[in-house]
């Protein structure tokens, strides 16, 4: 029978990456929420500019917008408003405010009842920050994904090398603790291993060996 499985972790340890090749592999959906929550912190860019919003400005975006995910091949796309925003939320300024939109209950409570919603017919693998502890709590399998710090920021650096952004590594790894740190300390859903996930450190596994993993896990 296909199950539902959580995944959360930080920023960079490889949620994305092995949630959908997993997904592939055992003919899951993938739901990838942080690229729901990318989504609207794109928006608000487009809205506002940068940082020149308030708490009550993020909360009406999103409460306006409409989020779409499809598949394509097996991959998803997402749009905003009929817009494909797939390769637009991926961009420096949108991780750079992402945390402070995710923070905001009011986006939390239409992102949550739409993965509750997506979820609800099983097969389906979602990756995010507070998936097991709040989306799923009945999810049949919780991992806790994670890597050191300074293997997530090489990774994100190799990935945002190759998309072809200029990034310095040392700004990154900065970057990625601060991201980290708003998202645990946060009040709303902060991202947690719950007691019952299991803790997967993929600093020292190349991509098969993780995978393989949470293949072995799920069957
Ligand atoms: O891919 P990366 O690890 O950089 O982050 P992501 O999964 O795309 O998530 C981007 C941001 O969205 C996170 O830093 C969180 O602030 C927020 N997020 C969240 O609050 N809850 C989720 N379930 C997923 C993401």
């Amino acid at each position: 029978m296909k199950k539902v499985i959580a995944i959360d972790g930080p920023a960079g340890a490889g949620k994305s990456t092995l949630a959908k090749r997993v997904a592939q592999r055992l003919g899951y959906i993938y739901i990838d929420t942080g690229a729901m929550y990318r989504s609207v912190a794109w928006k608000v860019l487009q809205t506002f500019g940068s940082d020149n919003f308030t708490d009550e400005d993020i909360a009406a975006a999103a409460y306006n917008l409409t989020v779409a995910l499809t598949y394509e091949n097996g991959s998803q796309r997402i749009a905003v408003d009929g817009v494909d925003v797939s390769e637009a939320i991926r961009t420096p300024a949108v991780t750079s405010v992402v945390s402070r939109v995710a923070a905001i209950g009011q986006v939390r409570e239409k992102m949550v009842d739409l993965q509750k919603k997506m979820a609800a017919d099983g097969g389906v693998i979602m990756d995010g920050r507070d998936i097991a502890s709040k989306v799923l709590p009945n999810a049949d399998v919780k991992i806790f994904l994670t890597a050191s710090i300074e293997e997530r920021a090489n990774r994100r650096y190799k990935e945002l090398r190759e998309k072809g952004f200029a990034v310095d590594l040392t700004k990154l790894q900065e970057e990625i603790a601060a991201r980290d740190k708003a998202d645990s300390e946060r009040e709303e859903s902060p991202l947690v291993q719950v007691p019952e996930a299991i803790l997967l450190d993929t600093t020292n596994m190349n991509l098969n060996e993780a995978e393989a993993a949470i293949v072995k896990l799920v069957e």
